[in-house]
């Protein structure tokens, strides 16, 4: 799967958003190791802090479906759907991901038109808090 075909999954999944408080649609697509692709989109609260994020929406139906072994997500977001820069994780969406995902699992950050930056769990969650390294 190119980076550009899980960007285009991103964009569809924003297309589910429910993001009547900010504005901001956020879609997300999380790449398996099996190949299989779950999209994800943010979900508002009107008592705000329910809100979901698209990352996390994707990654919770995947480990529901029984999938625990990731090799790469897309985001993208931005007011209105108009992406206009690189839509990076929140910090707790990070952290979810360090939950399932290696150092080199890849978020690609789509931005306006083809443009997209790339970067590994291990760039944007240093020095991290992991079960595997905390909790034998
Ligand atoms: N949001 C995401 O879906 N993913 C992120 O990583 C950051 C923020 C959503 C949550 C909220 O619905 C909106 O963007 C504005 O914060």
């Amino acid at each position: 799967m190119t980076p550009e075909k899980l960007i285009e999954q991103a964009k569809k999944a924003m297309s589910h958003a429910y993001a009547p408080y900010s504005g901001y649609k956020v879609g997300a697509a999380l790449l398996c190791a099996d190949g299989t692709v779950y999209g994800g989109c943010n979900i508002e609260n009107a008592s705000y802090s329910p809100t979901n994020c698209a990352e996390r929406t994707a990654f919770f139906k995947a480990v529901y479906d029984g999938h625990r072994d990731f090799q790469a997500i897309a985001i993208v977001g931005g007011k209105n759907g108009a992406l206009t820069g690189a839509f990076p994780p929140c910090g707790v969406c990070r952290q979810v991901m360090r939950e399932f995902c290696r150092d080199d699992f890849v978020i690609y950050m789509g931005g306006p038109g083809e443009s997209y930056q790339s970067m590994t769990l291990a760039e944007l969650l240093p020095c991290s808090f992991s079960a595997s390294e905390h909790m034998n």
